[in-house]
């Protein structure tokens, strides 16, 4: 079976609403819309991968002076397992890179296995671990801080 297109544009105003629901029924502490609006307001890159029109994932860059940030990168559940992630990632690479950064940063879970997959997987290496940064139902839960190089991100993710 052909595997159908993803089409990758930045966020809009009028996506907020629906990606706000997305990302509720995907994470356990969800951005909220008015957090995605700050975002859109600050110039962050947000941008979404539709597949026929429906938003599959979506991802938000800090893009600060030389180094960015990760701030989510999200998967509707029934579309994971197929790259989107990494996809987005490599965008977020190119960007980063064009804006010249030389490094780029995120936080993650400690307990997000599959999270910290992905990031090994596109070259970020573990630098630091935030004791109880996230809130968590049962108290609270370590950050990890990753860090990639970008000149070497660059060839990790190549391909
Ligand atoms: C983490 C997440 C973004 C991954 O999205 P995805 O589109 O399924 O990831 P990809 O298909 O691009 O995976 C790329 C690589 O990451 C790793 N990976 C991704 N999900 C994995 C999992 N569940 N278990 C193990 N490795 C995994 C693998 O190396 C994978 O390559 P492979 O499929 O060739 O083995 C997705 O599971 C998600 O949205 N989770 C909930 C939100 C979240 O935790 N976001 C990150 C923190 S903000």
């Amino acid at each position: 079976m052909e595997m159908p297109q993803l089409i990758w544009r930045p966020m809009r105003a009028d996506d907020v609403e629906l990606v706000a629901a997305l990302e509720a029924s995907i994470h356990a502490a969800p951005w909220t819309a008015g957090n995605f609006r700050d975002s859109l307001a600050a110039g962050h890159s947000c941008m979404v991968g539709e597949i026929d029109g429906v938003i599959a994932v979506y991802g938000v860059l800090l893009l600060g002076p030389g180094e960015a940030q990760v701030l989510n990168v999200s998967v509707a559940p029934g579309q994971r397992r197929r790259g989107f992630a990494k996809a987005l990632l490599r965008r977020f690479i190119v960007q980063s890179e064009a804006h010249g950064a030389e490094q780029m940063f995120l936080e993650v879970r400690a307990s997000n296995a599959s999270a910290i997959a992905l990031y090994h997987a596109t070259g970020f290496h573990e630098v630091a671990r935030r004791r109880g940064y996230y809130p968590h139902r049962e108290g609270r839960e370590d950050a990890l801080v990753m860090r990639s190089a970008l000149a070497l991100h660059s060839r990790a993710v190549a391909g």
